[in-house]
């Protein structure tokens, strides 16, 4: 089991230990029922720690040990964390009130163009209408925060709004006046990670970032505008967050010796108490029900005080049912690209120039350099044979990847290399050696001249970014897919924004680059993918929706988003997924599409739900009594049952073998929440080898707010080959302009946590 961080390519981190704990003792989280404290306690802290206390009567071996309670947990869950033997852990069960208790579990780690190609704009849209999320305050669980960075800068923000309840903490290297207004708070929450490390001797702990991914998801999502931002002069420009105007506010529950579902808990905690209004939260728990899930716990508490929740879906790829965080009442995120490209222009000696891939850090001089084809050496897979050539710019053929080649070229002599490349999409941004990747097509032509040419000669210039460049976005080829194993009946992921290639801000002490074999470069900024990126951008557009219409539930927030998501790419076809050799995606893939701030400002219709809508899903599960209430936290009610919920998509699953017809009826009730009366007809395109209906085929709203209900019934088959097939049910307002589109998938059953 594991929180994953959800950046790729972190391959410079750090390795970080897992199961370090002592032989007698692990951290167990245990869930407890307020209702039965005892009057005689002052706090649930007093209560928890006197159980702890009872064990030493009951636990002949037992040692004091005054941090044996971690964390008393009051908001996101109640009960606590504490380290424990087996024998404690039994004793603890007995008493009054236990609910639940599970071990601590470590969790995976999953610029600034971003918010132009989502066509934010201070003109129309929901940047103004949202005053760029003036006042919204956002919490970031995740790695800490590098202070100093300027997109934390506070020129431009107004005083800090008075409900906020938060703190600057200070600690090593971190002191408390480094917050201002817009790095309003800053905790760290390392009780867990030290229970588990106990031979630990590093006490130097605080929220600075020391890896740097917090800063970059931050910054992503609130950062303050920054001047003259660059990767090495790639992607030069303005650098700001999706909400430029929104606080925020670091949890930092991750650290170089490990990650915790103990700490994650304590900070998600902390956020609901201080009282943010949208939590970003980009890594996850693997292969976890949701009542063992620390996301899914504290999410639902987040969720009842009305606070969105944004998570990544994960970097595990293209294997169906390998998603997480697919938590009914929480936003899933799926990670896309942009419509970017980093380049070098390469300059042949006859003339001919051509664009190719490149991120070298660096204006290296490449001037008409001897342009080497020789089948001997063009695999470019032996750093010795590439070196007995000694100087020019050598040719690199497709036999090899391009990777690999990189390897072996940088430890070469040579001046330059050409790599041969079908791939066209790139989510990495180390490039040690100087050179570009081109098409085949163009390889041939390189090739030609260089076989035919007399002298032949090539010329490079690096640091060039182009912009408008199409299809985009695509759908990344990490990102991980649906259906979602913690529950499947749920369309997961529920959307998809950038998360390749992001510029955001990062530690200034990390080598964020490299030249050659050896020579590490820092920046100010980095840019990096994985849905990591992408889940910062989805909370930045939820703080601008929370801004525009703060009585919106997370469930209308996410509704707005999904139901205005955009399935079509910037040449108007369907998104295509790099994933899957750029065949058309699939919602398991990238949920609705495209997230479209601008459009999620005003739906027209949303697909609310309550806390008591998500207890009735859980209802439906075959989960325990208990296990439902690890989740509710306290007492709820199963009188009503359903495994529907009011979603904006729809998924029917199939078994694995069955000639049988299959049928799936839902129900879904809409709120009109445009202005004034409104007239709705259905357009319905079904799966291809099903069919639907939907009925009523309109909906009249005479008011604002008013709801109306319909039925969609799906007919379908199971698929020997597996395939997710998919279609939309899209109310279209009738003389009006909104649209409010739903994916309908049909996907093979998946193996369930
Ligand atoms: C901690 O140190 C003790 C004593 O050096 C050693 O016996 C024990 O195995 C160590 N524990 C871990 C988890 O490394
Ligand atoms: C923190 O910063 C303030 C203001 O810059 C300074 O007066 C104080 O000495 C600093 N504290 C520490 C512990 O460095
Ligand atoms: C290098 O590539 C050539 C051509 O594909 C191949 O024959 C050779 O075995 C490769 N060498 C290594 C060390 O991989
Ligand atoms: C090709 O490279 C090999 C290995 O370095 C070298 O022995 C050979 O002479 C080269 N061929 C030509 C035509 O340059
Ligand atoms: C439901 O849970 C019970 C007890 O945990 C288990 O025995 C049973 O197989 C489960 N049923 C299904 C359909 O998962
Ligand atoms: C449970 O909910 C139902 C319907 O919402 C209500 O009639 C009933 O009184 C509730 N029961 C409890 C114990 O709250
Ligand atoms: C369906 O088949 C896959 C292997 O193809 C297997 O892993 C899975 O458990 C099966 N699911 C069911 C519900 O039988
Ligand atoms: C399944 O895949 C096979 C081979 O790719 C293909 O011939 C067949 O038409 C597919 N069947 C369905 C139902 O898609």
């Amino acid at each position: 089991m594991g929180i994953v961080q959800e950046m790729i390519f972190l391959f410079l981190f750090a390795a970080f230990v897992v199961n370090l704990v002592s032989a007698q003792r692990s951290t167990y989280i245990v869930h407890m029922d307020k209702s039965f404290m005892p009057k005689v306690f002052a706090s649930h802290q007093h209560w928890y720690s006197s159980i702890l206390d009872s064990l030493k009567s009951t636990s002949p071996n037992f040692h004091q040990n005054p941090s044996m309670l971690l964390y008393s947990y009051e908001n996101v869950l109640h009960g606590f964390s504490a380290s424990l033997s087996k024998s404690e852990l039994e004793a603890v069960k007995k008493s009054l009130g236990f609910v639940s208790a599970y071990s601590d579990k470590v969790a995976t780690l999953d610029t600034t163009h971003s918010t132009e190609f989502l066509s934010l704009n201070p003109v129309t849209g929901i940047w103004p209408a949202s005053e760029y999320g003036k006042d919204v305050i956002v919490g970031v669980i995740d790695t800490g925060v590098w202070p100093e960075s300027l997109s934390y800068r506070d020129d431009g923000m107004t005083e800090i709004p008075s409900r906020w309840k938060g703190a600057c903490d200070g600690g090593y290297d971190f002191n408390s006046s480094l917050c201002n207004k817009k790095l309003i708070g800053a905790k760290y929450f390392n009780k867990g990670v030290l229970a588990a490390n106990p031979n630990n001797t590093k006490k130097m702990y605080s929220a600075r970032d020391t890896e740097g991914h917090g800063t970059h998801t931050s910054s992503t999502v609130g950062g303050n505008y920054v001047e003259g931002a660059s990767f090495f002069g790639y992607a030069l420009g303005t650098a700001r967050g999706v909400a430029p105007r929104a606080r925020l506010a670091m949890y930092k529950v991750i650290f170089e010796e490990g990650r915790y579902a103990s700490d994650v808990l304590a900070g998600m905690d902390q956020a609901i108490a201080d009282g943010v209004d949208v939590i970003s939260i980009s890594m996850g728990f693997d292969l976890v029900p949701l009542y063992e899930d620390p996301i899914a716990i504290a999410s639902f508490g987040a969720m009842e005080k009305g606070v969105t929740v944004s998570s990544s879906a994960g970097n595990a790829g293209t294997d169906l049912g390998e998603l997480h965080n697919g938590i009914p009442w929480v936003l899933t995120v799926a990670a896309g690209s942009m419509d970017r490209w980093f380049a070098g222009s390469l300059t042949l000696g006859n003339g001919l120039t051509i664009t190719g891939w490149s991120v070298f850090p660096a204006r290296a001089v490449v001037r008409e350099s001897p342009l080497i084809y020789n089948k001997t050496i063009s695999a470019c897979n032996s750093t010795k044979l590439l070196s007995e050539v000694s100087s020019g710019t050598v040719i690199c053929d497709s036999s090899e990847s391009f990777n690999n080649q990189l390897y072996y070229v940088s430890r070469s002599t040579l001046d330059a290399a050409i790599f041969i490349s079908s791939d066209y999409t790139y989510d990495d941004s180390l490039f040690p050696y100087p050179g570009v990747v081109i098409s085949p097509g163009e390889g041939a032509e390189v090739i030609n001249y260089a076989v035919n040419g007399v002298n032949p000669t090539a010329s490079m210039e690096f640091q060039r970014t182009l912009l408008g460049t199409k299809p985009a976005p695509i759908v990344a080829e990490y990102t991980s897919r649906g259906p979602s194993p913690s529950y499947p009946e749920i369309l997961k992921p529920d959307i998809m924004a950038p998360g390749t290639l992001v510029l955001a801000a990062w530690r200034p002490n990390d080598a964020v680059s490299i030249i050659g074999p050896n020579i590490g470069l820092s920046n100010d900024f980095n840019l990096a993918s994985g849905t990591s990126m992408a889940c910062p951008h989805a909370a930045g557009i939820a703080a601008l929706l929370k801004g525009a219409h703060p009585e919106w539930t997370p469930a209308a927030i996410r509704s707005a988003m999904v139901t205005t998501a955009n399935p079509l790419d910037n040449t108007g076809t369907p998104i295509r997924d790099a994933g899957f050799s750029y065949a058309t995606a699939t919602p398991v893939s990238m949920g609705a599409g495209q997230v479209n701030p601008n459009s999620a400002l005003d739906p027209g219709l949303i697909y609310d739900a309550t806390p008591q809508d998500y207890v009735s899903i859980l209802c439906s599960m075959n989960y325990t009594q208990k296990q439902i209430q690890t989740i509710t936290r306290s007492s709820y009610n199963c009188s009503k049952t359903s495994s529907d919920l009011n979603y904006p998509s729809f998924i029917a699953l199939y078994p694995n073998k069955t000639k049988n017809a299959l049928a799936k009826k839902f129900k879904r009730i809409v709120t009109n929440v445009g202005d004034g009366a409104a007239t709705y007809k259905v357009q319905v395109t079904a799966p291809k080898g099903s069919g639907v209906t939907v009925y009523p085929d309109t909906l009249v709203f005479g008011q604002k707010y008013d709801k109306q209900s319909y039925s969609l019934k799906i007919k379908y088959k199971a698929n020997q080959n597996k395939t997710v097939t998919f279609g939309s049910v899209i109310w279209v307002e009738v003389n009006g302009k909104h649209i409010v589109r739903s994916p309908i998938v049909v996907a093979p059953i998946i193996p369930v946590w």
